[in-house]
């Protein structure tokens, strides 16, 4: 099949990036810029992302075009991501994405953010393919899916709360580590004791089958409350400082485990010892070696770099490649949709 050159563009939180990518797998060009104006207020800004986008996207892109020493007439398609995340950010790249795909007479692709993530491993490892069990994990999401092939996604279990990488941030806030969370806390556990507090461990009742509806399903708010509690504890009683890394390493602890077990649970009840780990928290060293050391002896696990699991617009181009071989081409009145649901996905639960 001829090569297909996509331009992928992804705006959705607070990173502006822009990607050339070769089909497969050649990434030719690729420029992230995480905003970081965010740390002063522990937390994205979405007025703050959406006005820096606006400020940042031409640069961006001009740049990833550049690196790829690539023409505009190169260019086959441009992807942007759609949704989900924030409405103003996505709505600067969409906007962004459809001028341009106007201008040059090309078609335009809409991604779902989550399927960029479960795109992003195969960019490096070409082995990253169906049938695996995936764990998506970043700041918005926690989903456990099975896919049998590209497209088709069976939603075994989601957060009812807090996503994961949400609860790194707020357990990182409590402890005065600001954002985001999940790299200061990883770090500050390499110097606690894990087993120093026992936190609950939320939905893991021993004897729950996989027709249990909490068998699969995440709840990462009751174990966010229970490290503010001990927090407050050791506050008031002058001990937060030494116990800091104490309690970093036993949240994390109790997060990888909960993750991994509901995991390893899909390995087994779906006979499929393959597991792709995708969005920013598995980023995390932890998470990738319990994962790994669960999956032994035959079992595989596929992950990205720091740069390709974060969020990037290579992962973008990639999912959209598909997409646009799938013939799915947006319309010029497309928008962003903070709650665009992952096409494909099947809740046979329900
Ligand atoms: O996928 P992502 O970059 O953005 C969203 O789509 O949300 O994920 C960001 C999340 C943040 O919550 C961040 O704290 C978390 O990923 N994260 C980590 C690590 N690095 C980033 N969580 C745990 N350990 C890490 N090393
Ligand atoms: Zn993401």
């Amino acid at each position: 099949m001829k090569p297909t050159v996509i331009l992928g563009i992804e705006t959705s939180c607070d990173e502006t990036s822009a990607a050339v990518l070769e089909t497969p797998y050649q990434l030719r060009g690729h420029i992230v810029y995480s905003q970081d104006e965010h740390s002063l207020y522990g937390g994205v800004v979405p007025e703050i992302a959406a006005r820096a986008h606006l400020r940042l996207i031409d640069e961006v892109v001009k740049k990833a075009l550049e690196d790829a020493s690539c023409e505009l007439e190169e260019i086959d398609a441009v992807a942007v991501t759609a949704g989900p995340g924030l409405i103003g950010a996505l709505l600067v790249g969409v906007s962004w994405a459809k001028a341009f795909a106007f201008g040059l007479g090309k078609p335009l692709v809409p991604v779902h953010h989550m399927e960029g993530h479960l795109f992003a491993p195969s960019l490096e490892n070409h082995d990253a393919q169906p049938p695996f069990v995936a764990l998506l994990v970043s700041g918005g999401h926690t989903l456990l899916l099975y896919v049998q092939k590209w497209g088709e996604y069976e939603l075994l279990g989601q957060t009812r709360d807090d996503a994961a990488g949400e609860a790194f941030d707020k357990v990182s806030k409590l402890l005065g580590l600001g954002y985001p969370g999940g790299p200061v806390i990883e770090q500050q556990s390499e110097r606690g004791c894990d087993t120093r507090y026992r936190f609950p461990r939320p939905m893991l009742r021993k004897g729950a089958t996989a027709r249990d509806s909490e068998y699969y399903d995440f709840s990462f708010s009751g174990l966010k409350t229970a490290v503010s509690r001990k927090v407050e504890e050791l506050k008031s009683m002058g001990m937060l400082e030494e116990s800091r890394a104490d309690i970093a390493a036993s949240f994390q602890a109790t997060a990888v485990e909960v993750l991994c077990k509901k995991t390893m649970r899909a390995v087994k009840e779906k006979g499929c010892p393959r597991v792709l780990l995708g969005g920013g928290v598995s980023a995390n060293s932890r998470l990738k070696k319990e994962l790994a050391d669960e999956l032994l002896p035959d079992g595989v696990l596929y992950y990205g770099s720091h740069r390709l699991s974060a969020d990037n617009a290579a992962m973008i181009a990639c999912a959209g490649a598909f997409r646009f071989q799938q013939g799915e081409i947006a319309r010029l009145d497309l928008s962003g949709d903070p709650n665009l649901s992952l096409p494909g996905l099947r809740d046979y639960r329900l």
